[in-house]
């Protein structure tokens, strides 16, 4: 049988199967030119949306308001009306730190029942480099009884967008695309430049476009291991990491990453993606591991330091009143995902410290349901015995070092993990 043909750029019906942090921008960017369905399997979701809120605070509800050819659904048969299937469903790792493709496999086998001749799969979650066509095409054909090049074609365009960030935006940041034939990357390739005024770069092949998706965030995550190393010597000299990294920036091509927590669910996860293939065949990678083992580690190192400048004041840490500013995974917004302050928190808690975690950003609920953590909602001034800024949430830094000093004690100390305020009237920061 001939080669079906892709769809015509005037009949042209996408869906976007997983509405979080990237679906849902991706999904009214679309919604703004084409007939778009955002799909997603939760149906509180699809409900919110339906009333144009976006919990993820990624999307205004003027924007959902004015994005009259999106509509939202939880029903997978009215996947059947589209001709272009883009999939952004998670793909987080599991205890043991491997990948866990539970949700790209459910989404495969949803896409799978739902395509007809001619239509295009383009997955935007980050991946390894083969997952695409070794895990989620061979599903597509099973599901769908259609085969691969032939009934339908396939695409990767690896989403770069950063949550809570209002500048760099779906159109305005140039984006990676690929295809399974020349034909099905021409079309991936115009089908986001509808959207994508910043312009697209298309890759070779699917594989490489996710192998670039998945370097970025590793590179990112060593980067910051590097730092992070360096914080840790430089404690043990009793120099100040931000000053050295102040002097040094002053050099042209010195790179200007910060020493901090690694969390979120994509610097500190992606790079595992990677290993685990890797290690599939037969390389054990050393220095992309070691930079993941250094970054893990350093929500107890904050805690440690914390309680060493406690007992050098004579205040005990098991009984001890903590107060820990942010649990976000970072500033000015309210993703917990994989967020890192719980190491600090864990750590505190092993000594038997009492733990107060503060963050105006986050849902309540979410940190229960997640970490089983209470949050404190109001904070009384002179409770505690040391006050940690983990996250620097705006409203922390219009408060000021001394504002956030008064919720503590007479002595107390102040620990700043962002650098985010000033050095004399901290007592230490990472
Ligand atoms: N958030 C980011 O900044 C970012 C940036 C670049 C790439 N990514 C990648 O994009 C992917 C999605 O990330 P996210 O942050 O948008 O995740 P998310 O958790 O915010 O959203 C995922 C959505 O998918 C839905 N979902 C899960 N399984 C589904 C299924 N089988 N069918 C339909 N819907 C399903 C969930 O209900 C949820 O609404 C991940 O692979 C991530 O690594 C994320």
């Amino acid at each position: 049988m001939d080669a079906a043909a892709l769809p015509r750029r005037d009949d042209t019906r996408v869906a976007v199967i997983g509405l979080g942090y990237v679906g849902l921008p991706l999904a009214v960017g679309f919604g703004r030119h084409l007939p778009t369905l955002g799909f997603d399997i939760n149906q509180a979701r699809i409900a919110e949306l339906r009333e144009h809120r976006d919990h993820t605070l990624e999307v205004s509800t003027e924007e959902l308001k004015a994005t009259p050819q999106l509509r939202f659904s939880a029903d997978a048969g009215d996947l059947k009306a589209c001709n272009v299937f883009i999939v952004t469903v998670p793909t987080p790792i599991d205890d043991a730190k491997r990948p866990d493709l539970t949700p790209l496999v459910s989404a495969s086998r949803t896409v799978g029942r739902a395509i007809g001749r001619g239509a295009v799969v383009v997955f935007e979650s980050t991946v390894y480099p083969g997952a695409t066509e070794e895990v989620c095409v061979p599903i597509i054909e099973r599901e769908s009884g259609l085969k691969y090049n032939v009934d339908f074609y396939a695409g990767y365009s690896p989403e770069r967008i950063n949550p809570g960030d209002k500048e760099h935006r779906l159109e305005t940041i140039l984006k990676v695309t690929s295809g399974s034939t020349p034909e099905a990357a021409d079309f991936v390739d115009a089908l986001y430049r509808r959207v994508v005024t910043a312009g697209t770069h298309k890759a070779s092949s699917i594989r490489v476009a996710e192998a670039a998706k998945v370097i970025e965030n590793t590179q990112r995550d060593l980067n910051i291991a590097l730092i992070n190393e360096l914080a840790l010597i430089f404690h043990r000299l009793g120099i100040d990491t931000a000053e050295v990294l102040a002097a040094a920036g002053t050099k042209w091509n010195f790179l200007p990453f910060r020493p901090g927590l690694v969390g979120g669910h994509c610097i500190g996860v992606d790079p595992y993606y990677l290993t685990h293939k890797a290690q599939q065949i037969g390389y054990h990678p050393e220095v992309i591991l070691s930079g993941r083992r250094i970054n893990d580690g350093m929500g107890q190192h904050v805690a440690q330091r914390v309680i060493k400048l406690m007992t050098q004041r004579r205040i005990h840490a098991a009984g001890a009143n903590i107060l820990v500013l942010g649990l976000a995974f970072k500033e000015n917004c309210p993703d917990l995902r994989n967020t890192r302050v719980t190491d600090v928190v864990g750590e505190f808690r092993s000594y038997h410290a009492n733990v107060d975690v503060h963050d105006p950003w986050v849902s309540a609920e979410e940190a229960r349901h997640e970490y089983g953590l209470d949050l404190v909602p109001e904070l009384v001034p002179g409770t505690y015995d040391a006050v940690i800024l983990a996250v620097a949430h705006r409203q922390f830094l219009e408060l000021g070092a001394e504002r956030i000093r008064a919720f503590g004690k007479p002595g107390c100390v102040l620990f700043d993990v962002k650098q985010a305020l000033p050095r004399e009237l901290v007592d230490d920061r990472l």
